[in-house]
């Protein structure tokens, strides 16, 4: 039997084993499948160079779940942000959730939640103080998932989406996750 190293030495346990689905790190030949799910289920799109550089840059937390065929379903990526502290002494990092999708079909089985789980362990080799996110204001499913988590709105970001929807701008501090 052949076994592919890289992918178990970067695969996730499922808290549930009877799980239909696996969650492992994306690696370059991934990128198309994780665009295909983005594509179909939100409107922000990206350039498959940003895609790639998020990989380059920040792979711990580049995370994509697969059903048992082996198909991609569900992705979800992060970005490290310096900015400035308060007093403007020293930089903070955090955490910035660039996006998240499951395909339609696969929700509400726990997939978003073991992504989010995962990759927010896995960000914290940065030393971030705060994960943070932005989500449409009319996007109750991925609102009330974050609440769940602990984010908390923090402020609205006016005219945030090319098509002029708001945004809410949630936070959640790692000290509280
Ligand atoms: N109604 C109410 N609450 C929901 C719903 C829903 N339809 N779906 C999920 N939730 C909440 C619940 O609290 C749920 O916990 P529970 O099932 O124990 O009640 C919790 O979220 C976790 O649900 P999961 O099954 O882990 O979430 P799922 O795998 O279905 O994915 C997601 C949620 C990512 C929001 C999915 O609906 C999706 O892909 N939506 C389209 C893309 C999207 O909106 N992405 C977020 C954009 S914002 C950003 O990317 C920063
Ligand atoms: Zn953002």
């Amino acid at each position: 039997m052949t076994t592919n190293k890289e992918t178990e030495t970067n695969a996730f346990n499922n808290s549930n084993n009877d799980s239909d689905f696996f969650v492992r790190r994306c690696s370059l030949k991934d990128i198309e499948g994780v665009i295909d799910v983005n594509e179909k289920e939100l409107p922000e799109d990206y350039p498959y160079f940003f895609y790639k550089s998020i990989l380059d840059n920040f792979p711990e937390c580049f995370l994509i779940a697969l059903n048992k065929n082996g198909k991609i379903i569900a992705y979800i990526m992060w970005r490290v942000e310096k900015t400035p502290s308060n007093d403007s002494l020293r930089y903070l990092n955090k955490g910035h959730l660039v996006s998240i999708a499951v395909y339609e079909k696969y929700r509400r089985k726990g997939i978003a939640s073991t992504l989010l789980s995962n990759s927010m362990f896995a960000i914290k080799k940065y030393k971030i103080l705060q994960y943070v996110l932005e989500v449409r204001v009319s996007n109750y499913t991925a609102i009330k998932l974050y609440e769940k988590l602990n984010f908390k709105i923090e402020c609205i970001k006016k005219n945030y989406y090319r098509d002029g929807e708001n945004a809410y701008f949630m936070i959640l501090n790692v000290e509280n996750s």
